[in-house]
């Protein structure tokens, strides 16, 4: 008999979930004003609202929590980490900071002016809220395929060069401060990128003589799709695909939350001496000295040694392919989702789920309610109340995909909470037919909205 999968790690240290009955979920979804984000946690069964943060660190990551160095300046766990970011992802310049936004705060700060726009893959919110803060404008050049949950494509985070180019031709090179290739693609269904892609986008870039950044909260899970879907890497290690990824980016803003797997933290890291002095002063403004930025040294410890776990086969197996279970359960069942899965999450397309709730009345921020009702589960809606409303006309924005995105942590659920989150969304779909209506808004904030938006049945 051939020998199944298993997991390449044993569990040391276990946290209780409590399950709550249906009857208490339906009074607490209504206090929460139909929102996910402010529902407590203890009200929650499996908590999918994100991979952000929430993942197990290893008793190699704890071990380095005890031994960090908590001095202000030149911190050897701030050593540790420039070294580690370095041999890993090649920069040569690092500045620490607490999260992926802060990154983006600090990088965007430094080189984002009024008037600009910043070309790219599906900018994450928080990069395009940064973006459109400064009065600049984020144009997603993400590949149509992208945008049709039922085409297979190895690659749909890819950026569409003739869409890119038109950017190009279309602005003053001055108006240009970068292209930003998001990889994974979170908001496109953690779809990635390819190195082909990668390749062909920073060619172009060159050839306008426009500077190539990533955003690479995800790259480890991305290096794996390269190396399991694309031909000419399937013989490089997880490692090498990861150097050969970074040639071709100038800087990069990272939220560790991730691809770091610890709790808290980002980095940006910098090729050029000018930038990176540049990014500095605003690094000391808004997150703390160049040693630690917002982090403690034991954050920054843990990170090294996370980073090292996060870029090993055998770890980026396991996690993509329990990411896979969940999504073919859910196929098996009839459920709609972004097909081929993502690295970090299945997204359920709520346009063919609940063809009978209109965009207009927030259908995947319902079918959120719908399956935390049912089963305890939370999952987050990436669709119309995330893409907020245009700056300029105030009108919603309608994304082409509504989705529910059921992000995994990461070291954190078994096979058998899979089996019950495909088997709760299963009860939902089967009685879809019975959903009519939607939701509506009551108060919403001007930027960032989905966080604090309050909702009620429509
Ligand atoms: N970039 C990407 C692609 C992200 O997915 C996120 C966060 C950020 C930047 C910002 O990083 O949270 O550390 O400030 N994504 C989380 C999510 C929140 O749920 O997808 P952060």
């Amino acid at each position: 008999m051939k020998l199944p999968y298993a997991e390449p790690f044993k569990i040391k240290m276990v946290e209780t979930i409590k399950r709550t009955l249906k009857e208490d979920r339906i009074k607490w979804i209504k206090d929460a004003q139909y929102n996910l984000f402010k529902l407590d946690s203890d009200k929650v069964f499996i908590d999918l609202l994100t991979d952000s943060g929430t993942g197990a660190m290893s008793d190699k990551q704890w071990a380095e929590v005890m031994t960090g160095d908590e001095s202000y300046a030149g911190s050897r766990s701030f050593t540790y980490l420039k070294d580690t970011v370095k041999e890993l992802l090649g920069f040569e310049y690092f500045l620490p900071t607490h999260q992926g936004r802060a990154a983006e705060n600090v990088l965007f700060s430094a080189v984002v002016k009024e008037g600009d726009v910043v070309p790219g893959n599906s900018h994450f919110d928080t990069t395009k809220g940064h973006i459109e803060f400064r009065k600049a404008k984020a144009i997603d050049c993400t590949i149509d395929e992208a945008f049709d949950t039922t085409v297979q494509h190895p690659f749909k985070g890819n950026v569409d060069l003739v869409k890119l180019e038109n950017v190009f031709k279309s602005n003053s090179k001055v108006n240009i401060p970068f292209t930003l290739i998001t990889i994974t693609n979170n908001t496109a269904g953690g779809q990635p990128v390819s190195l082909k892609n990668i390749k062909d986008v920073s060619n172009l870039c060159k050839k306008y003589d426009i500077p190539v950044f990533f955003d690479i909260a995800r790259f480890a899970e991305n290096a794996y799709f390269i190396k399991t879907r694309e031909e000419e890497y399937k013989d490089f290690s997880i490692r090498e695909i990861v150097k050969e990824m970074f040639l071709y980016c100038e800087t990069a803003t990272m939220s560790s939350k991730k691809d770091g797997l610890v709790n808290i933290g980002g980095f940006i890291g910098l090729k050029s001496e000018d930038l990176f002095r540049k990014a500095s002063t605003f690094n000391i403004m808004f997150e703390g000295f160049i040693t630690y930025g917002g982090m403690s040294g034991r954050d920054m410890a843990a990170l090294a040694q996370g980073l090292q776990e996060a870029t090993e086969f055998e770890y980026l197996k396991s996690r993509i392919s329990q990411v896979a279970y969940l999504g073919n359960k859910l196929l098996e069942y009839g459920v709609p989702v972004q097909e081929p899965f993502g690295g970090h999450a299945i997204f359920v397309d709520a346009k063919r789920f609940l063809p009978n709730v209109p965009q207009s009345e927030y259908s995947a921020q319902t079918l959120g309610v719908e399956l935390y009702i049912e089963g305890g589960v939370r999952g987050v809606e990436i669709g119309t109340l995330l893409a907020d409303r245009d700056p300029e006309t105030r009108e919603n924005r309608y994304p082409n995909l509504e989705l529910l995105r059921l992000a995994i942590p990461r070291r954190t659920y078994t096979q058998n909470h899979m089996d019950y989150i495909a088997a709760s969304l299963k009860n939902v779909y089967d009685r879809r037919e019975e959903i009519t209506s939607g939701l509506e808004i009551e108060w919403e904030s001007p930027i960032m909205r989905h966080f604090t938006v309050e909702l009620k049945k429509k």
